[in-house]
């Protein structure tokens, strides 16, 4: 077997905690299935700035590159707050992500059966979504030019972001989106505003192009943002792919979240191009952030972080089978009851966060026979 290599970086507050409890089920693949990792850890966020100064160094970039695969956590510490805004905690992410390419940025929001009731939304309206966002993300108001604080004459100030996005930039991400919809439910729901923004009407043009040329078999609609918000939450089941840039896709993927429960269930993959040989750079990581108010207190829900291991397994290792595992193994757990209080409901057993990773490794083995 070929050694893979993960670069695991928790970053801060619930990260650590979280990363704690994959490390649990990444362990349990190498003893149970004969997956041989060679796993090495840095700091990023918070936790770098506390010790280097920074909140990504440079040879973290260079391992990342280097591996096989990204482990994430979250970063982010409001202890920092106050630090110039190229050294703020968020900074490692977004440096990762422009640094390694990761344009596409899968938000996959999926209701387990047992969870149906925990959302804010009625059971009948979420239960068996399966939809899949996908975020541009090395791109758009994130990072275009200009952008700063700028004092004026009369001593006020303007802040000034950019939205930009290239014919590349959106074919590319749609072709993420339009393949995978042809693995999946043949329909891709591309979301944008272009009745107020040039970006947006760009986006439209060129993904209408794209589908026409190469793309026919798949079913494409257009949908502006907005009603998109409210779309997801009237009728979340009217979606299979939807496809947006990184502003609109960072809110609707938080929305989409709580139709499956909790910010706390959400896995992401972020990738990059194929690159000559054949490699693709690769970042998984929940969809939540360090989550300061609940950091510490054990009660986070590690199963956002535990799926994102899994995607990870399928779409760096192709290993399709030991991702469908963890993702069983956390579905029987949901059904035995077991809830973490991010997605408590009445008559179920309340856990903390290392229960419910302890409890997923054993569901692991009974379902490993
Ligand atoms: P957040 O996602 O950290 O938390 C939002 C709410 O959801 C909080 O009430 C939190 O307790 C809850 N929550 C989040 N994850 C949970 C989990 N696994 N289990 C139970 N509850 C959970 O968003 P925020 O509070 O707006 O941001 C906090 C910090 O995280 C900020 O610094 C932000 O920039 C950063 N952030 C980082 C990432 C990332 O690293 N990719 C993503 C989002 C936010
Ligand atoms: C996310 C986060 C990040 C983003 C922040 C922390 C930079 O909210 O991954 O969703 O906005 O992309
Ligand atoms: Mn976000």
């Amino acid at each position: 077997t070929v050694t893979k290599k993960l670069l695991v970086l928790p970053g801060d507050g619930i990260g650590p905690e979280v990363m704690t409890e994959v490390a649990r089920v990444v362990a349990w693949m190498g003893r149970a299935r004969g997956i041989a990792f060679d796993i090495s850890e840095d700091l990023v966020g918070g936790a770098s700035l506390a010790v280097h100064g920074v909140p990504i160094r440079d040879e973290v970039i260079v391992a990342a590159r280097a591996a096989d695969a990204v482990l994430f956590g979250s970063v982010g510490d409001p202890k920092w707050a106050s630090v110039g805004f190229d050294l703020r905690p968020e900074v490692a992410i977004l440096k990762l992500r422009q640094e390694l390419g990761l344009f596409a940025n899968l938000r996959p929001a999926k209701v387990f059966d047992a969870l149906a009731e925990a959302s804010t939304l009625k059971p009948e309206v979420v239960a068996g979504l399966d939809i899949m966002i996908v975020r541009e993300s090395v791109g758009g108001i994130y990072f275009g030019t200009p952008r700063g604080i700028e004092t004026l004459p009369d001593g006020t100030k303007r802040g000034i972001n950019t939205e930009i996005y290239t014919t590349s930039e959106i074919e590319r991400v749609a072709r993420v989106a339009f393949d995978l919809a042809r693995q999946r439910g043949k329909r891709v729901c591309s979301v944008e505003k272009c009745n107020v923004m040039e970006s947006g009407l760009l986006w439209k043009e060129v993904v209408t192009a794209l589908h026409a040329r190469e793309y026919a078999d798949v079913e494409l609609t257009h949908m502006l943002a907005d009603n998109c918000a409210m779309q997801l939450v009237r009728n979340p089941r009217q979606f299979d792919v939807i496809v947006t840039g990184n502003l609109f896709g960072d809110l609707l993927s938080d929305l989409a979240s709580m139709l499956t429960g909790s910010l706390g269930m959400l896995p992401s993959a972020t990738l990059g191009a194929v690159d000559g040989e054949g490699r693709r750079p690769a970042l998984y990581e929940p969809i939540h952030g360090s989550a300061p108010d609940i950091a510490g207190k054990g009660i986070a829900n590690p199963l956002a972080q535990i799926l994102s291991f899994a995607m990870l397994l399928r779409y760096s290792f192709a290993m399709e089978a030991e991702a469908a595992l963890i993702e069983q193994a956390v579905a029987n757990v949901l059904a035995s009851g077991l809830r973490t209080a991010d997605i408590m409901s009445p008559g179920m057993a309340q856990v903390g966060t290392s229960v419910m990773g302890e409890a997923v490794v054993r569901e692991l083995d009974k379902l490993n026979g």
